[in-house]
């Protein structure tokens, strides 16, 4: 493997300890301003220091992620239809690696929707993605996405998943399920667990760590951080999973400690900016100490 890959590769997933917690914000790209995803910038704002990388799309990166940051971003570079459209399956590559490049992306993403009317069209497209961002040592991660009427089966997204990695993917995506290994086995590159839609904070911690006893590098989660009423405690209990080891109690624990120390301060101290805009001119001092990633 080519050095620029590698070192690409292991900034998402950490060589330390062959893990990967990814914060997924891409979910406009269909969805347009999801629930409590509606400002990007400020949720993203809080929880860049916590997360390994970030997958985004160019348009919210640029608009929503300080430039200053260290945090690696993998850009999704897929898209083309919306969920009031005709089929969320027809997605083409929308992102060029010029502008990848651009943005210093450190991984491309794009879906792949095997099973579905789009399957050719979106499986030759990650063959050709991969083809032209090896040219670049830029990585990619694929998509699993699963459509309303394909069941998130083991038997289904091993399938997925190993079309994936034979296209050439480095990092493949996908949904947790029951038999997880086996979809884990069947797969000869790492596999990152999407969240999925919000589920209570103890059951979204129990998918991590499932999802990582059964193989998987990490998870790659989104709704079941920001979407809940705790997001920074809510991140800081999946980084105890995936990075420090930590059962779904001591995470829950750590969960609830977080909450009761946020309400606390919260108590103590009255927010001065009622509006909660952020102050363009004053620094963002939550990302001010960048290389200073929590274990
Ligand atoms: C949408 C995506 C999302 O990034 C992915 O689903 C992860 O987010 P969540 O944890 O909210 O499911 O790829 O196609």
């Amino acid at each position: 493997m080519d050095w620029g890959l590698q070192n690409r590769i292991s900034s998402i997933i950490k060589p330390q300890n062959n893990r990967a917690l990814m914060l997924a914000v891409d979910h406009g790209y269909f969805l347009g301003p999801t629930e409590k995803l509606e400002n990007p910038k400020k949720v993203i704002a809080p929880l860049l220091r916590y997360c390994d990388s970030l997958m985004v799309t160019r348009g919210v990166q640029r608009s929503s992620v300080p430039a200053t940051t260290d945090t690696p971003m993998v850009l999704r570079v897929s898209g083309g239809s919306s969920i009031i459209g005709e089929d969320l399956s027809q997605e083409d590559i929308t992102v060029s690696i010029e502008d990848a490049i651009r943005l210093n992306a450190s991984a491309l993403a794009m879906s792949i929707f095997v099973g579905s009317k789009y399957e050719y069209q979106t499986v030759v497209n990650l063959g050709k993605l991969v083809s032209e961002a090896e040219k670049y040592g830029l990585p990619v991660l694929a998509v699993t996405a699963v459509g309303k009427e394909l069941g998130k089966d083991a038997r289904y997204l091993s399938l997925a998943c190993r079309v994936a990695a034979e296209q050439g993917a480095h990092i493949v995506k996908t949904y947790y399920c029951d038999n997880f290994e086996k979809v884990v086995q069947s797969c000869p590159v790492p596999i990152i667990v999407a969240g999925g839609k919000k589920i209570p904070e103890r059951d979204a911690l129990q998918l991590t760590f499932n999802a990582i006893k059964s193989g998987a590098v990490g998870v790659d989660m989104g709704r079941n951080i920001w979407q809940s009423e705790h997001p920074v405690s809510m991140i800081k209990a999946v980084r105890a999973i995936v990075h420090s080891n930590q059962n779904v109690d001591q995470a829950f624990k750590l969960y609830k400690k977080l909450v009761g120390e946020e309400s606390k301060s919260k108590k103590r101290k009255p927010s001065k900016n009622k509006s909660n805009k952020p102050n363009q001119n004053k620094p963002n001092t939550s990302t001010k100490n960048k290389s200073n990633k929590p274990n």
